[in-house]
């Protein structure tokens, strides 16, 4: 395995002070790796800094060998690197093709656009049969899907999502991940995931890391963490 993405003591904030603090981590290629915690812990501040949309104010990113700390997010998109915002921000007037063919952008051409559309169709019959559909139509379940693979048009190394799960349905939860864990294998696609759904997050991680008030305070096997009394008395409601 090689590193894809390195996070070396990165803290970035939105001008009062830092949110993040020093957060340390990697993925590995392959690897499905998860960052818990509660709300306001940091997960959004750490996926918007890590795609270019903050900036650090200390410490470095490496994606696949290069650092990008301060790269603009469109070029780490074209780098392989791919976002799906908190709530999936699709555009509601536009149908779900024509949101699709957005996140395709970085395709060398209409027809490569166009054909990555149809194989997403394939991948997610849901939004096949939903083709021309106006996005803000769509369930809270196809509207993540739309979300994901929007965010795969750009075929995408490193897929990061934020909170997948927000709004959710137990049952469309469980639905979404599935398809999350089929992409993963089909499209040999690493993932970094946050969520505050943190027994669901790390049932389908290689790895995970818990993060409280900006900080990683733990991390370990998605088993290893699921297993910890600790984290199933503060997360788990167990
Ligand atoms: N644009 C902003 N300006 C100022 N402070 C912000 C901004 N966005 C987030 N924050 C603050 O940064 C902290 C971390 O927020 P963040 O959105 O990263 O948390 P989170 O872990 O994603 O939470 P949630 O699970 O609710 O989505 C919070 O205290 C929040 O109020
Ligand atoms: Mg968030």
């Amino acid at each position: 395995m090689s590193t894809l993405l390195d996070i070396q003591n990165l803290s970035s904030g939105y001008g009062l002070g830092n949110v993040l603090q020093e957060v340390s981590l990697h993925v590995e290629t392959g690897e499905v790796v998860s960052v818990v915690g509660a709300n306001g812990a940091g997960k959004t501040t750490l996926l918007r800094t890590v795609s270019g949309l903050l900036t650090p104010t200390g410490g470095q990113v490496v994606f696949d060998g290069q650092t990008i700390s301060g790269v603009a997010a469109h070029k780490l998109i074209k780098r392989g690197m791919s976002l799906v915002p908190e709530g999936g921000r699709l555009f509601p007037f536009m149908s779900v093709a024509e949101n699709l063919e957005l996140g395709g952008f970085t395709a060398a051409s209409r027809q490569d656009n166009r054909r990555l559309v149809d194989e997403m169709m394939t991948l997610f019959p849901v939004l096949g049969e939903r083709r021309n559909q106006m996005a803000g139509s769509l369930s809270g379940g196809e509207r993540q899907m739309c979300a994901v693979a929007r965010a795969l048009m750009s075929s995408p190394r490193l897929l990061m999502l934020d909170e997948p799960s927000a709004g959710l349905s137990p049952q469309m939860l469980e639905k979404v991940l599935q398809m999350l864990k089929a992409v993963v294998a089909a499209r040999q696609v690493s993932v970094l995931l946050v969520e505050q759904h943190v027994e669901d997050a790390l049932e389908m991680s290689n790895r995970g890391y818990v993060i409280e008030s900006g900080r990683i305070v733990q991390s370990g096997t998605g088993a290893a963490l699921m297993a910890d009394p600790n984290i199933q008395r503060a997360y788990m409601g167990l």
